[in-house]
């Protein structure tokens, strides 16, 4: 068996891999760059716990440039947390659930044919870019250059292939345009704050330990990165693990309360981001194995979610069990900020699609898979379903 992320068979379906990773090869050898992928539960969980061992350095480049929450380490990193802490908070975000059912059923509403929906671009896709959008106060006017302007921020992310040269000189453009938007906006808010996240972000600039106009502008710019694929890709994922799993989605139907268990056994069981990198920091013994100093570490995230020595009977996708300790969102000091958006978003999206559109089926039995080594998702999941008695909410 080779395991090797950027193999199409692999990205296809990465999970046998995974357990024969767990089973003989706890920490493997990926290529002639020297990096190791990591995939039992607990060695995961060590490497993400121990960051003085495995530097988050490694991830600067995944989020365009400079100095970046997701790619610092401490002292840096406790610094920018602490302040998007204060202004990204879980209240903030609850208060969102009524604003967010409203966007989620007037894009269903506005779906394509009637009875069929192509589930990524007329709901997963649009719901949470329109959300962080209203978040950052983005003027609504904007919206849809802030849609493509995100695009292109995401789709320069490494393991996808971003092709030709124009489309290169394209997404460089959208970029600039991007970040002179938001470079403005953040000036606008200094002068003239408003009720949104960039003027929250503005106010901490003010305070001791302020945020720089580079790291308001680098932090929205990883918002979109973080948060708007992933997201995404956790509400075709989880369409798709109901639809391949009758029962369980059957279940859901008679019991509304088990979505917000399947909005975490879907993170579990297929997670949209299936691993992130470190840099170990020094030497450092794992399993058995001396991971060198500057070795690139892979910790597959996906992988810990199905090891058996967690989660009892892994590759079974039961909308009941017990998912606590999964680690679809990361663990320790870089858990995953927009945990509480992104279950809330996946909540909303699965109780308005389930109301609005009663015997959702496939329209095809093919599944076409995005073209990322690291996320996991669908480009694509055209459903058909029930005309009758859709319009009820
Ligand atoms: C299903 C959706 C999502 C998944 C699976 C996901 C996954 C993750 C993971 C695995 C990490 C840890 C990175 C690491 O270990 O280095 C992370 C960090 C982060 N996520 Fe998410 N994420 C999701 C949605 C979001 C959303 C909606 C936002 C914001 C709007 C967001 C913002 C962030 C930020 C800012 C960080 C960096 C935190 C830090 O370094 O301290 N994510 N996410």
């Amino acid at each position: 068996m080779q395991y090797n992320p950027l193999l199409p068979e692999v990205r296809e379906d990465p999970y046998p891999y995974y357990a024969e990773l767990r089973r003989n090869h706890p920490v493997y050898p990926l290529g002639e760059q020297g990096a190791v992928a990591v995939s039992r539960y607990e060695d995961v969980a060590f490497v993400l716990r121990n960051h003085e061992h495995f530097s988050s350095a490694a991830m600067g480049s995944l989020a365009g440039s400079g100095e970046m929450l997701i790619g610092s380490d401490p002292p840096g990193h406790t610094r920018l947390r602490s302040l998007v802490n204060r202004a990204f908070t879980p209240a903030m975000v609850a208060a969102l659930e009524p604003r967010i059912r409203e966007v989620a059923a007037e894009l269903l509403d506005r779906a394509g044919s009637p009875g069929e929906i192509e589930l990524v671009s007329e709901l997963a896709n649009p719901l949470p870019v329109t959300i962080i959008a209203e978040i950052l106060g983005v003027d609504p006017a904007l919206r849809d250059d802030f849609k493509r302007w995100s695009h292109s921020t995401v789709s320069g992310s490494p393991g996808s292939r971003t092709a030709s040269d124009d489309e290169r000189s394209r997404v460089s453009k959208d970029r600039q345009e991007f970040s002179d938007y938001f470079r403005r906006a953040i000036e606008e808010r200094r002068r003239e704050p408003r009720e949104d996240l960039i003027s929250a972000l503005v106010r901490a600039e003010d305070e001791e330990h302020a945020l720089t106009a580079d790291e308001v502008l680098a932090f929205t710019q990883l918002l979109l990165i973080a948060g708007n694929e992933t997201t995404t890709n956790l509400i075709g994922n989880m369409v798709l693990a109901l639809l391949e799993h009758p029962e369980q989605l059957q279940r859901v139907m008679d019991d509304r309360s088990l979505i917000p268990n399947t909005v975490e056994e879907a993170l579990r069981y297929d997670s949209p981001v299936q691993f992130l990198f470190r840099v170990a920091a020094h030497d450092v013994e794992l399993a058995g194995t001396t991971i060198k100093q500057g070795t690139a570490v892979l910790p597959l995230y996906a992988s810990a979610n199905r090891d058996e020595r967690k989660f009892p009977d892994p590759d079974r996708f039961d909308v009941t069990r017990n998912t606590q300790g999964h680690l679809a969102f990361g663990y320790g000091i870089h858990f995953c900020l927009g945990a509480p958006l992104a279950r809330l978003e996946a909540k909303v999206a699965l109780e308005e699609l389930l109301n609005r559109c009663p015997r959702l089926a496939r329209k095809s039995a093919n599944v076409d898979r995005l073209d990322s080594i690291f996320l996991r998702g669908l480009k694509q999941l055209p459903l058909t379903f029930d005309t009758a008695n859709s319009s009820a909410s």
